[in-house]
């Protein structure tokens, strides 16, 4: 009975493969109902499970459903992020990756938690589709290397039904239940080698890096019964990345990125080194020959140029990108140093706007967002704007020393 499943999770003991079948299974099926499901996800976010029942678990989503194979488009290098507040990474390096004639399928995700997803951020261009069949990603990949699509609705059915009940559950920040997640999708979609960013800190999934660790060699491992190089990079997510948090906001920041319009930054440093990863597993080059290549493909334009075929290519129209013209401001409670901005709290600020889903069924409002005028490690005065908030109708915001910590230069220079 599924209660007994549940009851045994509950008890910290191991699920057998043919019990873990038959459960999700049930969950995709219908017979097994979204509190049975919720229930069990929380035993497992609680209590965990063995190496055997997450590989039993990958095994189920993948199977549950296709199977694609690009084998005729030579290496496909993939790359998941496990999520951040101001991730935009993905609409950066894609470009980049195929403009240096690596071809690239990425099938992104929603928004998680208090973290954004890739497919919301690309759904608030107008007409962006991201629905592709696997035809469409076909032809696209072969005309102009590069698609960003949605999980088919074939690829890892069930990973995309247990996601949404995570997201909604409190059920996201388990090393398992990413793992598979995140690996699931990437098997059947077809990657031959894949990097995973792993983010850690306030903003992210995961706090601690005992935990990306641990996340880490579970994928290796999980690779490795699926013969595929996995590559994983632990990164700093205590800060937001970048300026933009939002959906049209993060769109426009990684236009300015590919147009070298930013620089010098952390999210740009992130995004050049994720991209000659990428670029070297694809291409079996060093890492420092694929940094030229990035470079190269972004100052000449190139990187940027493919950003623009994509959004053609799958019908959408970049100069309608919506941004609300309603603004509110975070101002500046001291003068100094800023030496902290609370990504987490401004993911909460974020979702509270319209930009992630409190439900699962909310719908993403793509024209609110926060802009910040200021990063870490910059000097600001007292009253100076910190951050730009559009917003669809008046909301009270919070105060300026709960997300930015600033501390004044001569404290800083005594310590
Ligand atoms: N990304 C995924 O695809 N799945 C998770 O569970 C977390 C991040």
């Amino acid at each position: 009975m599924i209660v007994d499943i549940i009851n045994k999770k509950r008890l910290n003991q191991e699920l057998s493969y043919k019990e873990l079948d038959t459960f999700f299974n049930g969950y995709l099926e219908g017979t097994v109902t979204d509190y049975q499901a919720a229930a069990l996800l929380m035993a497992i976010c609680i209590n965990g499970m063995t190496d055997e029942e997450t590989f039993a678990l990958t095994k189920i989503f993948i199977d549950s459903g296709d199977i694609l194979d690009f084998d005729e488009l030579g290496v496909l290098v993939d790359k998941h992020s496990t999520g951040g507040i101001g991730d935009k990474v993905t609409l950066v390096i894609a470009p980049i990756v195929a403009a240096c004639s690596c071809p690239v399928i990425k099938m992104s995700g929603r928004g998680l938690g208090y973290t954004g997803g890739t497919i919301d951020k690309l759904e608030s261009i107008p007409g962006f589709r991201v629905d592709l069949t696997d035809e469409e990603i076909y032809e696209q990949v072969k005309k102009i290397g590069l698609v960003i699509t949605g999980q088919t609705k074939d690829l890892a059915p069930m990973d995309k039904a247990i996601y949404a009940l995570r997201d909604v559950t409190g059920c996201v920040s388990s090393i398992p239940l990413i793992a598979s997640s995140i690996m699931s999708k990437k098997i059947a979609g077809g990657a031959d080698k894949i990097l995973i960013d792993i983010k850690v800190g306030k903003g992210a999934l995961l706090e601690t890096e005992e935990e990306a660790l641990k996340l880490s060699d579970l994928m290796i491992k999980i690779g490795k019964i699926y013969h595929r190089e996995v590559r994983c990079k632990i990164t700093n997510m205590n800060i937001p990345l970048g300026y933009a948090i939002g959906n049209s906001v993060e769109v426009k920041e990684a236009m300015d990125i590919l147009q070298g319009k930013e620089r010098d930054n952390y999210l740009v440093d992130l995004c050049y080194d994720l991209a000659s990863e990428m670029v070297s597993m694809s291409k079996s080059i060093s890492k420092e020959e694929a940094t030229k290549l990035v470079k190269e493909a972004v100052d000449k334009g190139y990187a940027y140029q493919k950003f623009l075929e994509l959004v053609k290519s799958q019908g959408g129209n970049i100069e309608k990108l919506p941004l609300s013209k309603k603004e509110q401001y975070i101002i500046a409670h001291k003068s100094g140093i800023i030496t902290n901005i609370d990504a987490l709290e401004l993911g909460k600020l974020s979702v509270s706007l319209g930009a992630g889903r409190t439900s699962k069924d909310s719908k993403i409002d793509p024209k609110v967002g926060i802009k910040l005028h200021h990063l870490v490690g910059e000097e600001v005065s007292r009253g100076d704007t910190l951050a730009t908030i559009y917003v669809k109708s008046k909301v009270k915001l919070p105060k300026s020393k709960d997300i930015f910590e600033i501390e004044k230069k001569s404290s800083l220079k005594k310590k």
